[in-house]
């Protein structure tokens, strides 16, 4: 991990010590539409760079990264540098892949499947959010099946992040706000996940104090470099401590309604954040406690069986603040489309880390109502 202003500048150097000559940047159109920061990059790599694939969209999609993978082989790429925010890392994970291994990307679902180390894989963050540089995951959708497909595989991690806060100044507030959300749910879900262990419980209670303290920060004022930086510290933070307990139901829910009704990663989490939490309550007490105290609240006069609540009205409360959108309606899912949703959630792999067992969609259909 490399940390500090206007250190993505400094990319070659990385480029160098991984021993690669030929990098190729991996990007979306919109970040070179409305910013010279793949531009940047490609001109402090000089002539390491052999080019620039830029068709990344929101929740990119296996032909995408088939697509990417097959003009990177035509360069002869030997590393990726990714620059975007979790679309785009998500997509130099999958050219990563069949830059090595060759063949299609759907040949490689699942955990585990890899049995050696990837093309490597440089990654600048633009958002604060996701924390895909440092964890072994990549999600992409096949838009076929209208799902999205979960690549697990500690040889994906990627070699070297740049957290640049440089990086993430011109992202507008609402996009920052979104991702940070992303982020404070990585947090929460490591520490009521069923494979939470104290070393991630420990990383995650730090990122939410963070969060608390610099989201509102960075969205008031994208300028403020401080904020800035501790953002993405506190989303690789997040990102450390969900790889080591996974994430649960909020996501297996957010992975649902992005894939069938294009709901920002993000906000889709920062929605269901506090009906899912209301659901886990009775089986999260102590931890939820730990929760609102790293949020700054006295829990002294909080009875366990209550934090649940407690801290999914503390949640609105501070996506309130941010602006952010509170209900499903708000962001274009049909309440007619829920049921289908909480169909393809119950077999998302997010799910079976939830503190409770959740087997029958029903359930689900309800807590989607409570957020709708
Ligand atoms: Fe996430």
């Amino acid at each position: 991990m490399v940390f500090g202003e206007n250190t993505a500048l400094d990319v070659a150097i990385e480029v160098e010590n991984l021993k690669c000559k030929k990098a190729f940047i991996v990007s979306d159109r919109d970040l070179i539409k409305s910013t010279d920061i793949p531009e940047k990059i490609k001109k402090a790599l000089g002539n390491l760079c052999v080019g620039i694939f830029s068709d990344v969209e929101p929740d990119s999609g296996i032909h995408i990264v088939n697509q990417g993978a097959k003009l990177g082989v035509e360069l002869g790429a030997d590393c990726i540098v990714s620059v975007g925010g979790g679309s785009v890392i998500d997509t130099g994970k999958g050219m990563a892949i069949l830059l090595k291994e060759g063949g299609r990307l759907q040949d490689y679902v699942g955990f585990q499947v890899l049995t050696r180390p990837q093309t490597p894989h440089i990654v600048i963050p633009t958002t604060a959010g996701t924390g895909s540089e440092v964890t072994y995951v990549a999600v992409i959708k096949d838009h076929e099946g209208g799902k999205k497909l979960i690549f697990g595989d500690y040889n994906i991690v990627p070699n070297v992040a740049i957290l640049d806060p440089k990086m993430t100044e011109g992202l507008p507030p609402r996009l920052t706000a979104a991702t940070g959300m992303d982020a404070m749910c990585h947090a929460i879900e490591a520490l009521h996940s069923l494979q939470r262990e104290p070393i991630a419980d420990g990383i995650a209670l730090h990122a939410i104090r963070l969060i608390k303290e610099f989201l509102p920060k960075a969205v008031d004022n994208g300028k403020d470099m401080k904020a800035r930086g501790q953002m993405l510290i506190a989303a690789n933070m997040a990102g450390i401590a969900f790889s080591n307990a996974q994430v649960g139901l909020v996501h297996a829910l957010a992975h649902s309604v992005g894939a069938k009704f294009k709901v920002h990663h993000g906000l889709a989490n920062s929605i269901l954040l506090p009906a899912c939490l209301r659901y886990n309550a009775d089986a999260c007490g102590e931890i939820y406690l730990n929760v609102l105290s790293a949020l700054g609240v006295n829990i002294e006069r909080i009875q366990p069986d209550e934090a649940g609540d407690v801290l999914a009205d503390k949640i609105v409360e501070f996506t309130k603040k941010l602006s952010l959108p509170q209900k499903l309606r708000d962001v274009g899912v049909p309440e007619k489309g829920l049921k289908e949703c909480s169909e393809i959630a119950l077999s998302d792999g997010a799910i079976i880390y939830n503190p409770k067992f959740v087997t029958d969609s029903t359930e689900i259909l309800r807590i989607y109502q409570l957020a709708w």
